[in-house]
């Protein structure tokens, strides 16, 4: 059984850590999807249905595992996505993602529904960041939160197009989960359970959606779900003007995030988009819908030279960040693989994520005969026929 953060090798031993220190209805939260989860489950098993082909003797003593994406250089391939209610998770939340991500020289996403404000965690790092954008029915706070995110010199705006409304997330239907925590018999027993969980969450600042509650009913903090969340505030006539109007008022690198046809990703291209990131939010939305790794050479054969490609979501291993990257992305992103560590242990948890991952990519790299990411291809990737459909 894993009980220290030092005995954690990769996703899998942080889920587990993640699973004892955390209240039930948080752990599931993060951990839950849409339905009956199978495009979650698929979208780490679609990087076994391609092997990878290597090459020998390529003196690979030297290893460059940087990428540029969106104008930003990481020092590694995969970043962190943005993902809401952080400070739920670990009583440090935002922050301790930040530090550790500027510690790796990547960049991280912030939420729409960031429990630390934009402004501190702006005056906080200089690592490139993405502000995650919620396209909300009041446009007052849609004006104010791309002007905070403006001030605190956020680099890039990705707007979110797969929340359109809220998926089905039985797990939260069956714990109640709602954000803050509601205070229910059931609740309040899993945080008993989990004594150091609720210390530090009770006696730290007051949980609140910093960049959301001067919008949230009048002097509120009512416990709502993600689903109520979605369907009572988010715009559902939002539509490629609106996304174009706002790249235009952004006036920097956009993000479509949660593309996952050709046909939108060459509508990305004309609107101007910087990159797109071929997600289907976690699997917590659409369940039935496509793994990204599956779309991901469609797409890249269609646009993968006008616009750049990220692929976001089910990575585990550094395996996979290079089967994604020889299949046409151009840098990877993931939720889950620093969430759990997050929960785990705070800052060090997180480093030790990207850390793991940071070991597998050089490894992987000696192992694969690169010295550069941009050397993989389409020849270092054979796919099992029956993914091809053939
Ligand atoms: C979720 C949102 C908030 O998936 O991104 O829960």
């Amino acid at each position: 059984m894993i009980r220290r953060l030092a005995d954690c090798n990769n996703v899998s031993d942080l889920r587990a850590l993640a699973k004892r220190r955390l209240p039930g209805p948080i752990f599931h939260y993060i951990d839950g999807a849409a339905d009956d989860e199978v495009t979650y489950r698929r979208n780490t098993e679609a990087f076994d249905d391609c092997d990878l082909v290597p090459n020998i003797l390529a003196g690979v003593d030297d290893i460059d595992m940087s990428v540029t994406v969106m104008g930003q250089t990481l020092a590694m391939p995969v970043f962190c996505s943005p993902t809401a209610l952080q400070r739920l998770f670990h009583h440090d939340g935002e922050r301790a993602v930040a530090r550790a991500a500027e510690k790796f020289g990547t960049m991280f996403g912030v939420s729409s529904l960031s429990t630390v404000s934009l402004a501190e965690i702006g005056a906080m790092t200089a690592t490139p960041k993405m502000f995650q954008f919620y396209f909300h029915k009041d446009r007052g706070l849609n004006g104010s939160m791309v002007a905070r995110a403006k001030a605190a010199k956020f680099d890039i705006l990705a707007l979110t197009v797969d929340t359109i409304t809220g998926g089905n997330r039985e797990r939260d239907l069956r714990t109640g989960f709602t954000s803050p925590p509601r205070l229910t018999l059931q609740s309040l027993l899993s945080f008993a359970a989990h004594p150091v969980w609720a210390f530090n969450y009770l006696s730290g600042p007051k949980f609140e959606l910093a960049e959301l509650k001067d919008y949230l009913r009048e002097g509120s903090n009512d416990a709502i779900s993600i689903g109520e969340y979605f369907t009572t505030m988010l715009d559902q006539t939002m539509d490629w003007r609106d996304a174009e109007a706002l790249r235009a008022d952004w006036g920097g690198p956009f993000c479509l995030k949660g593309v996952m046809s050709v046909g939108d990703a060459k509508k990305a291209v004309d609107i101007g988009a910087t990159a797109i990131m071929v997600s289907n939010h976690g699997g917590r939305q659409l369940d039935g819908s496509r793994a990204p790794f599956d779309q991901i050479a469609e797409i890249a054969d269609a646009v993968g030279d006008r616009i750049e490609i990220i692929l976001d979501g089910g990575i585990r291993r550094g395996t996979h960040i290079l089967k994604a990257l020889a299949a046409g992305a151009k840098a990877c992103s993931g939720g889950r693989l620093y969430l759990y560590a997050l929960a785990a242990a705070g800052q060090p948890g997180v480093e030790k994520a990207l850390g793991n991952l940071r070991e597998e990519i050089e490894r992987d790299m000696r192992l694969m005969g690169v010295r550069s990411l941009s050397q993989l291809n389409r020849d270092m990737l054979r796919c099992h026929a029956r993914v091809r459909g053939k």
